[in-house]
């Protein structure tokens, strides 16, 4: 019997060293994310409380549904910065939808990413529902361009559920790296979306996990516990150690 056991402890459930989100929604009233600045201080104060201390901004780029442009986010995003201090480290990324005008943005050079040492992250989300050929086609024109393609939520994506092993090879014939949401291993998409994620972890596929975040009251309920399930990771996004505050 462990001394924990024998004082009648449990044993704190393992989570894996934090440091950076990558994936979230705080740059509060331009997405369906954090609707006030308060909203996305509260949210701040959870994560830094759970262990990060800092995080990639990923608002929705989808014309017609969230109509964000570059320039808007970036003056957003200076605005944020200051008023949230250097308490939690910020970086400026989108959430791209693949549409005609994602083609045009990388056609232009003109993508908001995230420098990583000689790479430059793009986060690049597919239709939930359908089949995305274009997906594809997007992932491929962003590596030709010298990005580095990042799948949003992989786990999220049904036709990917349902017939993976395709769908991962051409994703993964482009480099791309895959992102999955924490929450996903806690259900807060559901059941297809949480064994789907649990069996990418199994591969060892991910390479960036986010917490996607909307709203404060997920922490707790969705991130907290999914993160319990992801300790014998041992250091999440290590990848993103090499991000340099001063280029934020
Ligand atoms: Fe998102």
């Amino acid at each position: 019997m462990s001394l924990l056991q024998s004082l009648g402890l449990r044993r704190a459930p393992a989570r894996p060293a934090l440091a950076r989100d990558f994936h979230c929604h705080l740059l509060p009233g331009v997405d369906d994310g954090m609707r006030t600045l308060d909203e996305a201080r509260e949210a701040i104060a959870g994560l830094r409380r759970l262990g990060y201390r800092g995080g990639v901004l990923t608002p929705h780029i989808y014309p017609g549904v969230y109509d964000n442009d570059a320039a808007g986010l970036r003056a957003a995003f200076a605005e944020f910065r200051s008023q949230i201090g250097e308490d939690y480290a910020l970086w400026l990324a989108a959430e791209y939808h693949v549409t005609d005008a994602l083609f045009e943005r990388i056609a232009e050079d003109d993508l908001l990413h995230v420098p990583l040492g000689d790479r430059r992250l793009v986060l690049v989300e597919f239709p939930s529902l359908m089949p995305a050929p274009r997906g594809i086609d997007a992932l491929a024109a962003l590596a030709r361009a010298g990005y580095q393609p990042v799948l949003a939520h992989a786990e999220r994506y049904r036709y990917l559920q349902t017939d993976p092993e395709p769908w991962l090879e051409r994703i993964a014939r482009h480099g791309t790296w895959v992102q999955c949401n924490i929450g996903s291993l806690a259900g807060l998409y559901g059941e297809g979306p949480r064994t789907f994620a649990q069996d990418l972890l199994a591969r060892g596929l991910p390479v960036l996990w986010g917490t996607d975040l909307h709203r404060p009251r997920q922490i707790e309920r969705y991130i907290a516990p999914g993160l319990d399930r992801l300790g014998g990771l041992g250091r999440l996004n290590a990848a993103l150690d090499a991000l340099e505050e001063a280029d934020a």
